[in-house]
């Protein structure tokens, strides 16, 4: 397949098999992973395999934290944004929510179990942590986002379906104390692994993009 193909077959998966991705097989993609770019070759992440009893304890963790560290999150102040970007993000977050609420509605889905399914890594029967650690500008950060981009599109290339998991850079004081981990450690976020309920509306989900021009600008 052409890689902008599977660029674009990539796509965020809510229903999964119960069927455990191979080893071997999560381990090519996170090497895939790690080819990324990154500060001076210094690269700086780890990832960390949850299934069977780990993950359940780390979806128990952001089920009983969830709220919380929401609420703390939205007491910070608001980043500055110009008025009008900041409008325009929110129309097109609404416009893709409501075709989303529409589209479940009319195939008779469940709509709170999307809602639920953020919670319990949208019951894949595997999840990654990818993890980053402190530095002075956000680089290593950058770097560890990369690293999930590879590894979503190597994922895709093996007929893996993954979905990113926000709850974990929410919750991720409550995981890092629940899960022992260091607590100097970043987590960037989750990825849900497994193997796609290919029929599923779930994974069916209109995903649209803004025309490209609208989004560029030559100078
Ligand atoms: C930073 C970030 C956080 C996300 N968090 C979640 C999440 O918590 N749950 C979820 O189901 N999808 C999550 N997603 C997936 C987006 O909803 C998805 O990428 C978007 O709707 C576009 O759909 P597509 O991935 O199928 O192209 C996240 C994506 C990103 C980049």
């Amino acid at each position: 397949m052409d890689f902008i193909d599977l660029i674009k077959e990539r796509k965020s998966i809510r229903h999964f098999t119960a069927e455990l991705p191979p080893r071997e097989v999560i381990l090519e993609c996170l090497e895939a992973a790690s080819w990324a770019p990154n500060p001076t070759s210094q690269q700086p992440w780890k990832f960390i395999i949850l299934s069977g009893e780990s993950l359940k304890k780390m979806c128990r963790v952001i089920a009983d934290n969830f709220a919380k560290a929401a609420a703390e999150l939205a007491k910070q102040p608001a980043p500055a944004v110009s008025d009008g970007m900041a409008q325009e993000l929110k129309a097109r977050k609404d416009r893709s929510f409501s075709e989303m609420l529409s589209f479940l509605k009319e195939k008779g889905a469940d709509i709170q179990t999307i809602g639920a399914g953020n919670f319990a890594f949208h019951h894949a029967p595997m999840g990654i942590m990818f993890v980053t650690y402190p530095c002075k500008n956000q680089n290593y950060l950058k770097a560890a986002v990369a690293a999930m981009e590879n590894f979503l599109l190597a994922a895709t290339a093996r007929g893996l379906g993954t979905c990113w998991i926000n709850a974990v850079s929410i919750c991720q004081e409550s995981i890092k104390k629940g899960l022992d981990l260091e607590p100097d450690l970043i987590l960037v976020d989750g990825v849900a692994v497994g193997y796609p309920v290919k029929d599923s509306s779930l994974n069916q989900i209109p995903r649209h993009r803004l025309p490209v021009e609208e989004v560029t600008e030559f100078l």
